[in-house]
Order: structure tokens, then sequence, then C-alpha cells
């Protein structure tokens, strides 16, 4: 059977040079970094140089870039960080956020009675940045705000650089997640005035596993997992050398060659929309992902106007024909709740029909996408 992958949002395909890298590494390169001998003091020279190599890339520093396992640990290093070395007593955020970052505000207003408040969304996912200045004007407590610069169902992208001086303006700490986006977008931290960052490197074509938290320099935040003084003293634990080895490669070909395959996989996207309507004509595009101004170029969330039958069994009939895609987001679909994010922006009409998200990559060809338009047309008529 013909398999053809398009969930890259969920998790990418790892890149040949990057397991290859992996590789040498854990053959080679087994020194604790802690080690004061030559074989740890050649693992800390890996470690170090990668997290030189991003630094670079974001235009930070490399003390600011602090290696976790994956986005959903950085998420929770600065909102827990934030709670509790930093004063932050309201957070605001959007019901679209990833659970890494909602769940953990959950926790905080638990635990610490934090005080939530969520900001206005527009039909297309896009923070209503006038809600926000009045949110953050309305009282003077130590405030953070958590936005997410690219959606990962929907798609949508906050206009960071506005926010990030919005909260500048008003005294308030930013973090975004940013693990849809870095590795597809540029970043320049000395222009985009955020305090906090996450990223994983398994959504750009790196490992699972491996990731890193921004947080600029002098922040005051502290480490949440108490051990060693790996990482700056951080995150304790013998680092992942050939996880961080690897992020470090698919990091540096993500920006070697960002132009080139944004240029490719942004045709794909926009070829992908052409052909969704010629089959469909009333289809929908969510999160406004069908602008290129407001969204990804890495996805497509589309309303498939299939009667109820056919919505219960299309994700199965795509997977026995081959087809990986994804309803909402890979971590929910263990989840019979539905989509956190569609449901919060979504008619109730448009809840009942079927909504897929199809995220694509280097890796995917026209040819794929044919393929899943002749599997939907027929499925349609069937
Ligand atoms: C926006 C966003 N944030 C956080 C995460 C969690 O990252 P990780 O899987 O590396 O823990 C994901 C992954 O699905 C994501 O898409």
């Amino acid at each position: 059977m013909r398999k053809v992958y398009f969930d890259s949002a969920a998790t990418t395909q790892l890149r040949e040079e990057v397991i290859d890298k992996m590789h040498t590494s854990l053959k080679e390169s087994y020194g604790n970094p802690s080690s004061t001998h030559s074989f740890g003091r050649s693992s800390k020279t890996l470690i170090e140089s990668a997290r030189k190599t991003i630094a670079k890339h974001l235009n930070a520093k490399p003390s600011e870039i602090i290696f976790t396992s994956g986005g959903t640990e950085a998420d929770n290093m600065i909102l827990q960080g934030a709670v509790r070395d930093l004063g932050v007593k309201t957070i605001i955020t959007s019901k679209i956020e990833h659970h890494a970052v909602l769940h953990t505000i959950e926790e905080l207003h638990k635990a610490h009675q934090i005080e939530v408040k969520y900001v206005d969304l527009a039909v297309c996912g896009t923070p209503d940045a006038k809600h926000l200045e009045s949110l953050l004007k309305a009282d003077s407590s130590k405030k953070l705000v958590s936005l997410m610069h690219v959606n990962n169902e929907v798609g949508t992208m906050i206009d960071i650089d506005l926010i990030a001086d919005m909260c500048k303006e008003n005294d308030a700490l930013f973090h975004s997640d940013a693990v849809q986006s870095i590795g597809h977008w540029e970043w320049d931290l000395q222009k985009t005035k955020v305090d906090f960052l996450a990223a994983a490197a398994h959504k750009f074509h790196g490992p699972k596993g491996i990731g890193f938290a921004f947080i600029r320099k002098d922040s005051g935040l502290k480490s949440l997992i108490f051990g060693g003084a790996q990482e700056r003293g951080y995150r304790a634990g013998t680092e992942s050398c050939h996880n961080i080895v690897g992020l470090e490669e698919s990091f540096a070909l993500a920006y070697d060659n960002l132009d080139e395959e944004r240029k490719y996989v942004s045709e794909l996207k926009q070829y992908f929309i052409e052909e969704i309507k010629k089959i469909f004509p009333e289809a929908k595009f969510n999160g406004g992902c069908e602008d290129s101004n407001k969204s990804t170029y890495t996805l497509v969330n589309v309303v498939l106007p299939l009667d109820e039958k056919k919505a219960q069994i299309l994700l199965f009939h795509l997977d026995i024909n081959g087809i990986a895609c994804s309803r909402g987001s890979a971590c929910q679909s263990g989840s019979s709740a539905g989509s956190h994010v569609l449901n919060e922006i979504l008619s109730a009409e448009d809840l009942n029909k079927p909504s897929l998200r199809f995220s694509f990559s280097k890796f995917n060809t026209k040819d794929e996408i044919d393929y899943v338009m002749k599997v939907l047309e027929d499925f349609s008529k069937s």
C-alpha cells in the first residue's frame, strides 16, 4: 500500500544528515559532559557548539539557550519559574494555546491562585490586540503574557513584535511557545523583545525528546529540576549529548535551507488548497490558513462538506489508504473532547463537519497531494 505522511505538525521525518551525526555522536562521544577528562571534554564541546549555533541563528547569547527534553518541558520551566521565581501573579493567555501551556497555567492557578485572563480571539484565531492591551492595563499586579507564535492546529500566526512591544510598554513579561515556528521562520531576538521561548527539534526534522528554552539574560528564572549543575544550573541531569547534536544539525540545516524549503513547502500548501477547492468547492479553511500573511506555510486545516456518516469514518478511511494526517493535535488524539482550538473558533455547524489538518514538509511532493485528492474524491462519491 502507498504511504504518505502529511502530519509534520505532529512530528517530522528526520533528515539523513541528522541521523548520521547522531550516530557518530552515540558511537564516539560517550563521555559524560561533566567529566573533566578528554572523553567528557569532547562531549561538552559538542554541547557548547550546539548552543552557539542556535544562539547565532536567533541572534541571542549562548547562555540564553537552555536544552530541555522538548517543548513541553520548556513551557513548564518558563511558566512555573515565572510564578515561583519572578513573582508573577497574573497570566494572560489564549484558549487556543497548546496544552503544555494551558494545563500548566491551570495548575498554577490551582496551586498558587494565579489569576488567569484569556484574550479574545478573532474567528481566525488571532488575539485581539486591543483586548490584550486593556487586560494589560487593567491591574498593576506582576503579569506574564503567554501566546504562541504559530498555532499547531490551525496555523494562525500572531504579530509577535507587536505583542512583545505591547508587553514591554505595559511592564509585562512575554513568553511565546514557538514550537511550531522555530526552524520554519527567521528570528532576531535583539529585535523581537520576547523574554522567553520554547522550541522542539522534532518539529524541524530533528530527534524527539530534545528542545530548548530561550531565557533572556538576567531574567531571574531558576531551575525546576534539582541535582547537578548542568545547563548553567538551569536544568540538572546528564545532558542527552546525541540528541543535542541532532538538534544542532537539524536546526542548522533548517536555517541554511530556509528560503528554498519555505518556497517549496509554500507551493505545496497552495497546490493543496487549489486542489481541495476543485473537489470540494464548499470547503472552508480554518484559522485564516488560506491567507499567507496570517498563517504558517507549513499546514492547512480544512472543513470538508461531508455528511455526518462519512465524517465519522473519514480519518479511518484515509489511514487505511496509507494517508497520515490529523484531526486536531496528535497529543489530543486519545481524548474524546475534540479539539479545544476548533471548539473555540468554529461555529456549531462547522464543528459537526470533519476538520482535517494536513501539514507539509520538504519530504512531500505534489504527486502525494494528487494521491490524497484521488482518495478524498472517491470517498466523497462513494
Ligand atoms: C505548539 C506546541 N507546543 C508544545 C508542544 C510540545 O512539544 P514536545 O512534544 O516537544 O513536548 C507541541 C508539540 O506538539 C506544540 O505543537
